[in-house]
């Protein structure tokens, strides 16, 4: 009688001591062993206001991305005008919760302040760039792990974008960004970030890209697959392919802007620059999303780490475009004031289904 009551104390403690396990398992230990789980981060977040929300950060996250302030027309808002303040806090933060840093990002057409895009003469224009590029780099050097040192150079076709870049700086304004940031910021990663790059037209585009950068002798050491993608059109095969082929160029592979988007549109891809007009038949679940949808949701989650798992010697991060559906970008884009829902934790910050099928598979 009393051997069984003891027996039956072991199993209750046994049972308690895993179920406690399993339950404070967040997505950075979780994935520990196979990539870096990052979010992009706001302004408010990265000076903790919010306690609920710093301790998400801390518990499940292992890298961080600042959402907007690294941009040009935030940290550099006029020609001899440099705005640190709050890139001088994600830095901190990042050594405080040993998260790393990746900043986003050097060279982009979209969120340049009006003096830049204002330059008439293609030299003034060249001293901006690299004054740019090399006050920024350097002032992070040893202290930030990555940059996405240009973003988004590329159009559908694989084709150059027409930015003011190319405009003023002709076809290898990309090398010369590479070569500049490693020049700055020698010890720091170095990468090409775009989205829509999974698709075979982009993807051929994007590896030419590279393989100029790496012919001209410049260093690259990664690639950056966004991943904003769309409930139940998830290009799984494209992306798969796509790890591949970057892979064999002796590239690292990252996700870096993961989203999974639950509304309506008519465009696929995320250029900030395309917008539709507000409508309240493409705002369905303002007052709450059916339990179904979150479960297919869940799914392509599911289905995504799959493949991430399988290639996780490829894949060395994976960042979510956000740490909950509150403060994500999509409530703002390409509609304005939409209640979206595309990450993995909900507005009171609690895990949704699509974490639950991603903790699963491990
Ligand atoms: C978005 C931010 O999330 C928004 O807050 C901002 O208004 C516009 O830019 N691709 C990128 C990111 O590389 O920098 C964009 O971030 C989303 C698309």
């Amino acid at each position: 009688m009393k051997k069984n009551l003891f027996i039956n104390v072991i199993l209750a403690l046994t049972f308690i001591c895993i179920s406690a396990t399993i339950a404070h398992k967040t997505l950075r230990s979780a994935f520990k062993k196979d990539f870096l789980i990052g979010a992009a981060i706001n302004a408010s977040q990265i000076e903790e206001k919010n306690d609920a929300e710093a301790t998400l950060l801390r518990e499940q996250f292992s890298a961080i991305t600042p959402e907007n302030i690294m941009k040009a027309e935030v940290i550099h808002p006029g020609w001899d005008r440099y705005n640190f303040t709050l890139a001088d806090k994600i830095i901190a933060l990042g050594e405080k919760n040993h998260m790393v840093v990746n900043g986003h990002t050097l060279i982009w057409h979209s969120q340049l302040p009006l003096f830049a895009r204002q330059i008439q003469q293609a030299d003034s224009f060249r001293t901006y760039f690299t004054e740019h590029i090399n006050t920024i780099a350097s002032r992070y050097k040893g202290k930030i792990y990555s940059w996405d040192v240009v973003n988004e150079a590329l159009n559908e076709d694989g084709t150059m974008r027409k930015s003011v870049f190319l405009e003023k700086l002709g076809n290898d304004f990309v090398t010369e960004a590479f070569r500049l940031a490693e020049k700055a910021s020698p010890g720091t990663e170095l990468y090409y970030n775009d989205y829509n790059n999974e698709q075979p037209k982009k993807r051929e585009g994007c590896i030419n890209l590279i393989k100029k950068i790496q012919d001209a002798g410049v260093r690259i050491d990664g690639v950056g697959i966004q991943g904003h993608w769309q409930k139940g059109k998830v290009p799984l095969k494209e992306i798969e392919e796509s790890i591949l082929a970057y892979h064999a160029l002796g590239l690292k592979v990252m996700i870096t802007e993961l989203d999974i988007e639950m509304l309506p549109r008519n465009f696929d891809g995320a250029d900030v620059a395309n917008r539709q007009a507000s409508n309240p038949a493409l705002n369905p679940y303002a007052a709450g999303i059916p339990d179904q949808l979150l479960q297919d949701q869940a799914t392509d989650y599911a289905n995504l780490f799959k493949l991430f798992l399988k290639h996780r010697d490829k894949i060395t991060r994976v960042t979510f475009w956000g740490m909950h559906d509150g403060q994500s970008w999509l409530n703002g884009w390409p509609i304005r004031g939409r209640t979206n829902y595309p990450l993995l934790f909900d507005r009171a910050f609690s895990p949704k289904p699509a974490f639950h099928a991603i903790m699963a598979l491990k």
